[in-house]
């Protein structure tokens, strides 16, 4: 029996939902558009939001709105999905990448001041896995050398840091709905901000530049057709319709894993620290520092033949080949991120993932660890 990394949670609801718009004959630029949108910006408690086809078209358009580009410098951090420093690079911007802090794994904010120069222009802080620990620090310093913060929350929906929910901490913050996050749309993403200016800069970039009130062929810019669906945003509403039971039933699973793992020392298991109340997107372990990358990526395929799903969240932005080349990263960079991608195992994790099956995960784990 197979125990697949991520499967999405989708109830009649939403294939109900689905199929209403397709017997309609709004399927793109409806009113599950605007609904999708109204419902992300008031659980999110910004002013507006602006639904995108994905999380990268998102980043995008948040750099192209703030008019980042050639010249621009943008801090961010080396462990994350790749899309966070692809967009910067898509604007013609460079990415600059700061060490991560141990426990959180997210960007360290103490790290973040000898990296800006006169040509840094924003800080691109990641709640990575969905913990939002130090962002209150990242913006602090975004502050006080009147830098913006774009915040990539793709990961981190619901979560929340000292009463503040991810998605507020940066001027213009992003989410991105692909299956494997807590809600999804298909493919998908939001735009949020509180600055109406920046938010119809994004709805006209994503929509050919096209202007407000002006005609389907009447262009005010170079734009993109970065549109949701209708039918994308109607499924949309009904999951976040359900976000507390999703988030509920992930941290359910996330602690089953705790419970029968903390107690291996050959791991180091993510748990929330103070004021960090986190929406769990994957459940990532550690090998303890005494085991080596091979001896990481030999236990990911022995899981994988013993019909486990696992896989290595992530590997180091600097070292992918085409941003170490272009300018100049090497091994050696950011020990700290280097030393974590090493040994991460990122093991089954989605909403209906049964106890059982998490037990069956850990005991596989820890035979396959005791072969080492
Ligand atoms: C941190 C982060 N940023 C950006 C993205 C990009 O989102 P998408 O895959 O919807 O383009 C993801 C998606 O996995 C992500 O994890």
């Amino acid at each position: 029996m197979q125990i697949y990394l991520s499967r999405p949670d989708i109830t009649e609801k939403e294939i109900e939902a689905v199929c209403a718009v397709l017997r309609s004959p709004n399927l793109s630029l409806g009113p599950k558009l605007k609904e999708f949108e109204d419902a992300f910006s008031e659980y999110i408690g910004t002013k507006r939001a602006v639904a995108v086809n994905s999380g990268t078209s998102g980043l995008f358009l948040c750099m192209e709105a703030l008019g980042l580009g050639q010249g621009d410098e943008v801090i961010t951090t080396p462990f994350t999905f790749i899309s966070s420093a692809t967009t910067i690079m898509m604007a013609g911007a460079r990415p600059v990448f700061v060490d991560i802090e141990p426990e959180s794994l997210n960007i360290d904010a103490a790290k973040i001041e000898p990296a800006i120069t006169e040509r840094t222009k924003a800080i691109l802080p990641v709640e990575v896995f969905g913990n939002p620990a130090g962002m209150d620090k990242v913006c602090e310093i975004a502050e006080k050398h009147a830098l913006v913060v774009i915040e990539d929350g793709c990961e981190a929906l619901g979560s929340v840091l000292n009463g503040k929910k991810v998605g507020t901490f940066g001027k213009i913050s992003t989410f991105a709905f692909y299956p494997n996050k807590q809600i999804t749309t298909g493919e998908g993403g939001m735009i949020l901000t509180d600055d109406d200016n920046l938010a119809d800069m994004c709805v006209s970039l994503r929509n050919q530049g096209r202007g407000k009130g002006d005609g389907w062929l009447s262009h005010e810019r170079l734009g993109y057709n970065f549109r949701l669906s209708d039918i994308n945003c109607a499924l949309g509403i009904v999951q976040l319709s359900r976000i507390e039971e999703i988030m509920a039933k992930r941290r359910q699973v996330a602690n089953w894993y705790q419970e029968m793992l903390a107690t291996d020392d050959r791991l180091i298991v993510p748990i929330e620290t103070d004021g960090c109340d986190i929406s769990w997107f994957v459940f990532v372990v550690r090998l303890a520092e005494t085991f080596t990358q091979q001896e990481r990526d030999r236990i990911l395929e022995d899981m994988k033949d013993k019909e486990i799903q696992v896989s290595n969240y992530f590997p180091p932005v600097h070292l992918q080949p085409f941003i170490s080349e272009r300018f100049g990263y090497k091994k050696g960079d950011f020990p700290l991120t280097e030393s974590v991608c090493e040994r991460t195992i990122a093991l089954p994790f989605y909403n209906n993932l049964t106890k059982d099956e998490v037990a069956i995960v850990c005991k596989t784990l820890k035979e396959v660890l005791d072969g080492v």
